[in-house]
């Protein structure tokens, strides 16, 4: 498997909450979106980081998604998503399924191996300070 293809070694990936990175879509250039890394029965899968009942919302907000008993639980409405299947299993998208990403194990490595994705880097996509402060809730 290429190098740059690499994510992050496989002792890096949490147990219990998610690991977040970065991909490109393939076929649309400009379009950064975020995906997490987590651990399943049979070693570790990926989906995009974006619950299935607000695309916009992410699962993993920078310091992991929480999780229990193998879901990954969306924490603005409750909703809960088999690690490894992606499925909602409760919550008000509850049938819906995660976005997969194909990742494999080598040598202690996981690597994206998806055809449609590029891995692009670590971490979640930076926010603006400012922005996030134009939006607060709260006025002085
Ligand atoms: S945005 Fe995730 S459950 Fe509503």
């Amino acid at each position: 498997m290429s190098s740059a293809s690499r994510i992050t070694s496989i002792d890096d990936v949490p147990e219990e909450t998610t690991f977040l990175f970065r991909v490109q879509p393939v076929d649309d250039g400009d379009e950064v979106k975020e995906a997490i890394l987590l651990h399943d029965d049979e070693g570790v899968v990926s989906w995009l980081n974006y619950c299935q009942h607000f695309t916009h919302i992410k699962l993993d907000k920078g310091s992991g998604a929480e999780m229990r008993d193998g879901e990954v639980i969306c924490t603005n409405h409750g909703a809960y998503f088999e690690a490894d299947s992606g499925r909602c299993t409760f919550g008000p998208c509850e049938g819906a399924f995660l976005n997969e990403l194909a990742v494999g194990v080598d040598d202690g490595a996981v690597y994206l191996v998806d055809d449609d994705y590029e891995f692009v880097g670590t971490g979640g996509i930076e926010t603006d300070a400012d922005d996030l402060g134009s939006k607060s809730n709260y006025e002085f």
